[in-house]
């Protein structure tokens, strides 16, 4: 028997994504995205992204099905992002997958966005490995996590206490003038500038730090520095060379998050780490983390950066997961819940 056929709904923040599944399978991710909407704004606005949701997610499930060759009536189930994310975009995206799930009378999953962010890795490297640890960076979240499981056990390690990396990226790119979201502009520039031009703190990594925030993360005070450090170069009449300072901010992120990541495998005895979430985009990020994952022979896992954005696909990867691990679908009547705890992947 042919493994069953998922699709996936995300809506959690600026992007509209639909993704089909068959197992491990991609057969089609579809994401249409109002981010030129909000670049204006220098940050998604809740309601401008919920309307742009309403208008687009038909039109993405009827593409997404052409593109898998399949048909509504194929579909063996429903996975739809529950949480955490913007109540009102999630709701657009909850209710257009429970009218699917009633419609077609099939089984439906309210998931969890960042299990979704990890369990996508399965569609490009197979079946994760068991226990991982997974280091999620995006534009609201940056947490480190045990995953024993990811379709039922996770327990995080650490989080930012501030600020999250994807949204230190776009508020130091709105310093340099760079346009929103500043990640994919901060990582061009970068490229052409010296990661050691500036030395910028590195947050929470004194030995004073590793008792209470030895997996947590700040790019606050990093942030603050990089604005500090532009205000000095601009009073002094200097001109400001963003492709350095973009290079070495970019440097002290990465080097925190991979410092904290890979103490975590070895503390935790783990051999695999994967990384997810819109800042695993991040082409530096990727090459360090190559580089001490061999040092330490630590199993690395990215996802392409296209898998690593949100997208549906990721939702329709944590939904096949949950069935092949038998997991009891959600209520029809389940919630959203934008602040949604890690340590439930799906909604009861
Ligand atoms: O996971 P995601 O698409 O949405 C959230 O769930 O937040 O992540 C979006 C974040 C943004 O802050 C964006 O600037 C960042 O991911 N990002 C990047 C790159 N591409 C996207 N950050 C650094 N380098 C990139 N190449
Ligand atoms: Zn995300």
């Amino acid at each position: 028997m042919s493994e069953p056929l998922v699709l996936g709904i995300e809506t959690s923040c600026d992007e509209t994504g639909v993704g089909i599944v068959r197992g491990n399978n991609l057969l089609a991710d579809e994401v249409a995205s109002s981010v030129s909407e909000h670049a204006r704004f220098g940050g998604v606005v809740p309601e401008v992204a919920s309307r742009a949701h309403l208008e687009s997610i038909i039109p993405t499930i009827e593409r997404a099905c052409q593109n898998a060759g399949v048909k509504l009536a194929d579909v063996d189930a429903l996975a739809v992002t529950a949480g955490p994310g913007l109540a009102g975009a999630l709701l657009v995206g909850v209710a257009s997958a429970k009218a699917l799930a009633v419609g077609l009378n099939k089984p439906i999953y309210g998931v969890n966005h960042l299990a979704a962010h990890v369990c996508v890795d399965q569609l490009e490297h197979g079946y994760l490995t068991q226990p991982s640890v997974a280091l999620l960076v995006s534009g609201g979240h940056s947490s480190l996590l045990l995953v024993p499981d990811v379709s039922g056990e996770i327990t995080p390690l650490g989080q930012t206490i501030d600020d999250a990396a994807g949204e230190a990226f776009d508020k130091v790119a709105r310093v340099l003038g760079l346009p929103f979201p500043g990640g994919p502009y901060i990582d061009a520039a970068a490229q052409e500038g010296n990661p050691l031009a500036i030395d910028f703190p590195r947050g929470l990594t004194m030995p004073k730090d590793m008792l209470k925030h030895r997996f947590d993360v700040s790019f606050s005070g990093l942030k603050t520095a990089v604005a500090r450090w532009v205000e000095l170069e601009t009073q002094k009449g200097n001109a400001i060379m963003v492709n350095d300072v973009a290079a070495s901010f970019q440097e002290a992120v990465v080097d925190v998050l991979l410092r904290k990541a890979i103490d975590a495998c070895l503390t935790n005895q783990v051999g695999t780490l994967v990384i997810g979430g819109g800042v695993a985009a991040n082409s530096r990020l990727r090459k360090v983390a190559q580089e001490r994952c061999a040092e330490h022979k630590i199993e690395l896992r990215i996802p392409r950066p296209d898998l690593c954005t949100d997208n549906g696909a990721m939702v329709a990867a944590l939904g096949s997961e949950l069935m092949r691990k038998g997991r009891l679908p959600s209520n029809i009547d389940f919630g959203t819940d934008s602040s949604m705890d890690i340590r439930k992947v799906s909604q009861g």
